[in-house]
């Protein structure tokens, strides 16, 4: 490893949940924005939504950003240019998304390197039709996720990751053993359980199905079954397509057909 200090703050940085009182300046908060926007993209079809009312904010952060998936500006300039959009909104959301993702990383990491913290939300999507009425969001903005963001009132250390051979395929993408999976499990699960890390969350998700016994407590509750049980239940809401036509993309349809 060659450590210098970008990748230092990249190596530990770790999600935010508790913020202290002090205020980002005007010239943070327009750096992060700026570092953000400056990350790689297909369309620029990324906006960013800001609210600076701590009291509501997740985590009481004092910056909360939503950050969307934005073809309505696009489409503005297309107009101009006489053109109108064709392409797929599958194919909208997919570059939408890689042009959002990496402006908001780009965010995380400038935050980070300010001495900041921050943590996204994953459940905006299900909330868009609070998000359109809160901001006045035109057709054609869908918000993609939440980050919250501040200076840290705790530092905990970084979380774990896979093995590395358990993510990076050179040349061929491998068969893996049985020892592969368990090494990558132990690797996640191992870290997760030496912080306390769901314990202290008390994030434990409840088995609906009565006839399954849970044999897990804190002592043993893990990432990899707190992953199955969000995947394996079925746990998030049933309208994520009502979510995208509600912000006026029509995922594997015309808008017409509507
Ligand atoms: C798209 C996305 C959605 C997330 N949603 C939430 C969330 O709703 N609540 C939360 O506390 N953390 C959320 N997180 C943070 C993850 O739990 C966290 O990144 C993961 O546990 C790894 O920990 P680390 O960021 O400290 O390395 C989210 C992260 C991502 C990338």
């Amino acid at each position: 490893m060659q450590p210098n200090p970008t990748i230092e703050n990249m190596l530990n940085r770790t999600s935010i949940r508790a913020y202290t009182d002090r205020e980002p300046t005007q010239e943070e908060l327009i750096t992060i924005l700026r570092a953000g926007q400056q990350a790689p993209f297909a369309s620029q079809l990324g906006s960013v939504l800001l609210k600076r009312d701590r009291d509501n904010n997740p985590f009481h952060a004092p910056l909360y950003f939503t950050i969307c998936v934005d073809a309505h500006k696009w489409e503005q300039i297309m107009a101009r240019r006489g053109w109108e959009m064709v392409s797929t909104d599958l194919l909208v959301i997919l570059l939408g998304m890689q042009d959002a993702a990496l402006m908001a990383e780009n965010m995380v990491i400038a935050a980070e390197s300010l001495g900041m913290g921050s943590c996204f939300l994953g459940a905006v999507p299900y909330k868009a039709a609070e998000i359109i009425e809160e901001y006045g969001l035109p057709p054609r903005v869908f918000p993609m996720v939440g980050l919250a963001m501040g200076f840290p009132a705790e530092s905990p250390p970084p979380r774990p990751r896979y093995p590395l051979d358990f993510v990076v395929f050179e040349d061929q993408y491998p068969t893996f053993s049985e020892t592969q999976i368990q090494e990558a499990m132990q690797m996640m699960d191992g870290g997760y359980l030496a912080q306390d890390y769901y314990s202290k969350l008390k994030a434990k998700i409840r088995i609906r199905d009565k006839s399954k016994p849970d044999t897990f407590d804190y002592q043993t509750y893990s990432w990899t079954e707190h992953i199955s049980r969000k995947w394996g239940q079925d746990l998030f809401p049933p309208n994520l397509i009502d979510q995208f036509e509600r912000c006026g993309f029509f995922i594997g349809k015309r808008a017409e057909e509507d």
